[in-house]
């Protein structure tokens, strides 16, 4: 007889990976030294892995905001908002978020992944939800869970989406859901496109910038205020976990959708709020934000270092412009391989294989904080260069020239 957990017995990988000495996940980070470097399996060695991207989760003002408020809160709402759980932060902090934004309201959750999955409340009976194919895993869950027809478009292929909207029905509710920033590939959708296409078509635009907000535009507002398109969208998603140095989601835009998802979004209804301590850490992290645009400043600049350095010695950053670095390693137990090699050789990253890549196309994915030294950075190009020639992913000696990366500066930088 056929039993559910038939599935899991015959589940080898990772016990296959760790037999070999090549498995990149669940590994204890013992400490952090100020976000840029970790201590993993008792060895300093440099953290190419966070999304710490501004380094604020080390930061003073940020930890004692949320020390403050496990004081004057206690760790826990122990509910839901709609029940028993909204606490004078989360009002104070919302309101801030959408001014911040520039948008009527906003409400959090206590992840990203959790405010993803309430966009699926919007998604009725007859609508049509369009989603960029390399999305994030919790904006394909939102459309699944959604009652709305799904169709994918291929990856950043607007042409495809093109089609998909002119053969989805006029008449029909239609939203296009998308990553502002990819997260494993680092690489911007085509915002002017995808507005450009949804005003023609009558649909909405729902953004995640996860990995953008606080990063991206002259104010850090992200993806839509660096394509100067923030009105255009309709509805901004986020998360406190990245350059916010905290923990939790965000979902803004016009009050009456806000008010919608709150009321009705099962992750936002039927689980407990973002901790007090959280709140307060994304909150200090917001005035930082406003107030500190040279940590955005020196974010691009080191990822433009970071990209133009691994190019310079042969390696592939794909598409990427921003502070998300793709490193294009190919055959999937090389990426397992390589990412062992790096982190002997003194540097954590993030290794992407299936499922969230086919097998013939896994990366490394390098992300720098605003916090790193030149001289970690310098550290981590030796390491890739050493890894890459003995693992035979780049030449032995360095390509002549390079098509060099410009990071996503503010235009009016
Ligand atoms: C694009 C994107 N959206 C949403 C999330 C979920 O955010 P959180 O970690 O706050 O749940 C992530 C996290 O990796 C992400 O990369």
């Amino acid at each position: 007889m056929a039993d559910v957990f038939d599935k899991c017995r015959a589940w080898t990988r990772v016990r296959d990976a760790v037999t070999a000495g090549i498995m990149p996940y669940g590994h204890v980070i013992e400490d952090l030294v100020d976000g840029t470097e970790a201590v993993v399996g008792g060895r300093k060695v440099v953290m190419l892995g966070s999304n710490d991207y501004l380094g604020l989760s080390a930061d003073p003002r940020v930890k004692a905001a949320a020390q403050e408020a496990i004081d004057r809160y206690g760790t826990s709402c122990s509910g839901s908002r709609l029940l028993n759980g909204t606490r004078p932060v989360h009002g104070e902090f919302e309101q801030r978020i959408a001014d911040f934004l520039g948008r009527e309201a906003a409400v959090v959750t206590a992840t990203g992944f959790q405010t993803n999955l309430a966009i699926s409340t919007l998604l009725g009976h007859g609508d049509v939800v369009l989603t960029d194919r390399g999305n994030h895993a919790s904006l394909v869950d939102a459309a699944r869970l959604g009652f709305a027809e799904h169709r994918r478009y291929r990856h950043n292929d607007v042409e495809h989406l093109a089609w998909l909207l002119d053969t989805s029905g006029a008449d029909r509710g239609k939203v296009i859901v998308t990553d502002s920033t990819f997260s494993i590939e680092g690489d911007l959708c085509d915002l002017p496109a995808i507005v450009r296409l949804a005003r023609e078509h009558d649909a909405r635009v729902v953004l995640d910038c996860a990995h953008d907000l606080g990063v991206l535009g002259a104010h850090g507002r992200g993806a839509p205020e660096h394509f100067g398109l923030e009105s255009q969208v309709d509805l901004v998603t986020g998360t406190f976990s990245k350059a916010f140095g905290s923990t939790g989601g965000l979902i803004a835009g016009s009050r009456e959708v806000v008010d919608f998802i709150r009321h009705l979004g099962h992750p936002a209804v039927y689980s407990a709020a973002m901790p007090p301590a959280a709140v307060a850490a994304a909150d200090m992290a917001l005035q930082i934000i406003e107030q500190e645009p040279e940590r955005r400043t020196r974010l691009l600049d080191i990822a433009e270092r970071l990209h133009n350095g691994l190019r310079a010695l042969g390696f592939d950053t794909g598409r990427s412009t921003t502070h998300v670095v793709p490193v294009l390693i190919g055959d999937e137990t090389l990426c397992l391989r390589f990412w062992t090699a790096l982190l002997d050789a003194g540097v954590f990253t993030n290794a992407f294989v299936t499922p969230a890549l086919p097998a013939d196309k896994t990366m490394i994915r390098a992300s720098v904080l605003a916090t790193h030294t030149d001289t970690q950075l310098d550290q981590a190009l030796e390491a890739f260069a050493r890894v890459g020639r003995e693992l035979g992913v780049i030449p032995a000696t360095p390509p002549r020239t390079y098509e060099p990366v410009m990071t996503a500066r503010p235009v009016t930088a």
